[in-house]
């Protein structure tokens, strides 16, 4: 059964929507675990440039099969708009399937979130807004509504009246706002269960079934390592489990499925929204590398902030997830710089830190020192049309093989585009 984990090994943005859509033709079914409309996979399909929020990277191929899994929070409006995108630029969304136990966002989590991110001020998460973190939180306070509850409207109306009762206190005497009422929200989301009806299913039965007959499963993170609720840099990350641990919980297949786990890392670093980012390069190289990176959010469209890359976190993403191989994404963008940095240790109030430090507060500028390694550029030559290893400048071709060392992990894909065709095959074997 060989099924692989596609994650974001460094703060999320790495190019995992271009990786998922590259090899996807090896796969039955693409499965994304958690998270929800606060990703951003971009997917260049010929002359189709996509923005998927929701729906599985392999959606543009016939032959496989996208799921939702229980793992992931839907927003139905979201999710009813993506497949309409779909199907408007040719792609069929026929063969979709969304766990009945996946949980709904609803319109308040979306107001909790931003009335929340205001509370907080200036200590603001830097959230997308989209209500995942208040999701979430009624999941594990087990308040939630699911999928399944949505599509039965007695269950529903219960459910939400039982809620409100809560939400709207919540709501109006702590934050001021507008309360809801049931048949308000009954009127938006009742219509959005008839879209979702043919497709929900028992998703965690019907992957055991399909891995059974032999077939492959390919689970897309989104988010990554370090916004990974639990490995991340609490309290600055999302509120799933984005780690390779994520993708057996969030889609009831267990962990001996799993045979590959590819984690996914830009040539450099980005990191959107607040928290510790020790190899932030706040200069005139950090500039360069976000405009010729085209460093903005898809969701948000916020400047991403740019720095040279951390081994210190890749070599902790390799340990949380057990990495077998890495994809390396961007190499391209680097050729805007001579001389290359590579953070390989960090010192701290008089200390060095191999390992990703127990305490976050280390990460932070009033403590932390990268320690970097120079290596020398291939300052202004285009690799963008490079095939093969080989055709890489020798300073490109030993940046990729000093990472290798220094993460302990194989780059067996490099990307040099974000077409499908601009990527370099260095080892990878899907099975
Ligand atoms: P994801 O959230 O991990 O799927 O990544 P995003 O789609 O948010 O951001 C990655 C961006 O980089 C997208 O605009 C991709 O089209 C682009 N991209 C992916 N791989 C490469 C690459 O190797 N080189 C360049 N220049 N762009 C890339
Ligand atoms: P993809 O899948 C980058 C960040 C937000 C914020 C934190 C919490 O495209 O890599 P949330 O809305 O999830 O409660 O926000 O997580 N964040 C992402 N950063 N890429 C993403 O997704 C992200 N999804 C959430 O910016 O810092
Ligand atoms: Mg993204």
């Amino acid at each position: 059964m060989p099924s692989t984990v596609l994650l974001g090994a460094q703060w999320g943005d790495e190019g995992k929507g271009k990786i998922t859509d590259l090899i996807s033709s090896d796969y039955d079914y693409v499965v994304r675990y958690q998270g929800g409309n606060n990703a951003g996979h971009t997917v260049i399909h010929g002359d189709t440039k996509l923005a998927l929020h929701l729906i599985p990277s392999g959606v543009m191929y016939d032959h496989i099969t996208p799921v939702i899994g229980n793992g992931c929070v839907v927003d139905p409006k979201v999710l009813t708009e993506e497949m309409q995108m779909l199907e408007g630029e040719g792609f069929s969304c026929e063969n979709l399937r969304i766990s009945c136990d996946a949980h709904v966002i609803m319109p308040y989590h979306i107001d909790l979130d931003g009335a929340s991110e205001r509370h907080l001020g200036k200590h603001e998460i830097g959230t997308t807004k989209r209500g995942i973190g208040p999701a979430y939180e009624d999941k594990a306070g087990r308040t939630g509504i699911r999928i399944q509850d949505l599509l039965d409207e007695k269950i529903f109306r219960e459910k939400l009246e039982a809620a409100l009762a809560i939400k709207n206190q919540v709501l109006t005497k702590i934050y001021g706002l507008e309360p809801y009422a049931v048949d308000q929200i009954c009127e938006m989301y009742l219509p959005y269960a008839e879209v979702i009806r043919p497709h929900m299913a028992e998703t965690a039965q019907l992957l055991n079934q399909e891995l059974r007959a032999g077939k492959n499963i390919l689970f897309e993170g989104a988010q990554g390592t370090l916004l990974d609720i639990d490995h991340g840099t609490y309290p600055f990350v999302t509120s799933s489990s984005c780690c390779a641990g994520g993708a057996p919980t969030g889609s009831g297949v267990g962990p001996k499925a799993i045979n590959k786990v590819l984690g996914i890392a830009k040539a450099y670093i980005t990191r959107v929204g607040s928290g510790p980012f020790p190899t932030e390069l706040k200069d005139e190289v950090g500039e360069r590398l976000c405009k010729v990176g085209g460093e903005y959010g898809v969701t948000t469209g916020r400047k991403r902030r740019c720095g040279w890359f951390d081994a210190v976190v890749s070599r902790y993403a390799a340990d949380v997830n057990s990495l077998t191989d890495m994809a390396l994404t961007k190499l391209d963008v680097l050729s805007c710089v001579d001389r290359i940095k590579v953070c390989v240790a960090y010192e701290a109030d008089g200390k060095r830190y191999d390992y990703f430090p127990m305490q976050h507060s280390v990460l932070y500028p009033k403590h932390v020192t990268p320690i970097y390694e120079e290596l020398p550029g291939w300052e202004g030559q285009d690799i963008s049309d490079c095939k093969t290893f080989e055709d890489l400048p020798a300073n490109a071709q030993r940046y990729v093989k000093y990472l290798e060392e220094v993460t302990g992990v194989p780059a067996s894909i490099i990307a040099v585009g974000p077409e499908r065709n601009q990527t370099i095959f260095h080892g990878w074997e899907s099975r």
